[in-house]
């Protein structure tokens, strides 16, 4: 695609005239069509593979759900969408590749929290989530669990708190980077039972899992679209879900809170992303072709099964996103600030 800049800058030479009123004429036909330009180009969207950019590995829970939703995106949208990995620094590398990609609807990003942590976490952010992209939806909220390789020897959460007090900072907390959600998890968590873990930084909780499931490290606090399948064969020693209210793909699984660490309440959400300038049309085809993704039920089974949770309509919208981002940012803001955390 053209950038609008560049038809700017091409219809001026063309307009030369004596005759001012021609002039002005000529100035308002370009200035009309360059308005126009964005629209029109847009109209046939999408007509090339969309690409949707992950900020984690292969195999993870952010990479689950954006894999799951490219099958029935790509039929809503009549194009592939190509699920792309580009790992690093928490979420950070990738959301910054998106902020500077050709603003033409064919580079999204879908991304969670971290889009509100990493401004107060990064103090050399090369983007600004709150003004550097269009928004196109919320997705899914998705609960975190707390799980440990299968042969460490506490059993459940009494026996683990015994047993990281013994063992202190012999303990490997594995996450998938400063700011990813595995990480704030993981800090919360030492903070409620104050013992000092060892933190094991991954690309993603993917290779973070692989690494649990190899015996490597010991905990990993993680998503339920990653973990459920695991905790459900057994491969993994589970402790209880980060949520308010037990959840209903792990019915029997107790809350961390309810298990005495009061106040203990994580949910990851998701959010998609394109570059600033990208055309409104482009958006609201992706958005409109989001919902209709989202309402097919092979992935509302999915969905459910993982223990992701469809967010309501109200909220499959950009400003639902858009506005939803902008509280985040201002709630962990302080908090992060507060405590002198910084990844960079
Ligand atoms: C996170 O911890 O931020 C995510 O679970 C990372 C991932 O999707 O791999």
């Amino acid at each position: 695609m053209t950038p609008l800049a560049q038809i700017t800058l091409r219809c001026g030479p063309a307009v030369r005239t004596p005759r001012r009123s021609l002039a002005l004429a000529g100035w308002l036909v370009c200035s009309l069509a360059v308005l126009g330009a964005p629209a029109a180009w847009a109209e046939g969207y999408p007509t090339r593979p969309i690409s949707l950019v992950v900020p984690f590995a292969a195999g993870g829970p952010t990479d689950v759900v954006a894999r799951t939703l490219s099958v029935p995106l790509a039929k809503a949208l009549g194009q592939p969408v190509v699920v792309e990995n580009k790992t690093g620094a928490g979420g950070t590398v990738a959301a910054t590749i998106v902020s500077r990609a050709a603003p033409d609807g064919y580079t999204l990003l879908i991304h969670h929290n971290g889009m509100a942590t990493a401004p107060a976490l990064y103090r050399k952010l090369a983007y600004n989530p709150l003004t550097d992209f269009e928004y196109i939806s919320q997705v899914v909220d998705v609960p975190m669990t707390l799980v440990a390789r299968k042969d460490l020897p506490a059993k459940n959460l009494p026996e683990l708190l015994v047993y990281l007090k013994a063992q202190g900072d012999k303990i490997n907390l594995a996450h998938a980077g400063l700011g990813a959600v595995s990480h704030l998890c993981g800090m919360v968590f030492r903070q409620a039972v104050g013992v000092d873990l060892t933190t094991v930084p991954y690309q993603g909780t993917g290779p973070a899992m692989a690494a649990l499931l190899g015996g490597q490290v010991d905990l990993l606090c993680d998503q339920t679209t990653q973990t459920v399948p695991q905790i459900k064969a057994g491969a993994v020693r589970f402790y209880g879900v980060t949520t308010a209210q037990r959840i209903k793909a792990l019915p029997d699984a107790p809350t961390l809170a309810e298990q005495g660490l009061k106040g203990f309440e994580v949910m990851v959400w998701h959010g998609i992303y394109a570059p600033k300038g990208t055309p409104r049309e482009a958006t609201e085809r992706f958005n409109a072709a989001l919902r209709v993704a989202l309402k097919d039920p092979t992935v509302m089974a999915r969905m459910a099964d993982l223990g992701a949770e469809i967010v309501p309509d109200a909220k499959l919208t950009p400003e639902g996103l858009r506005s939803w981002l902008k509280q985040e940012t201002e709630r962990w803001g302080p908090v992060i600030k507060s405590a002198g955390v910084y990844a960079d």
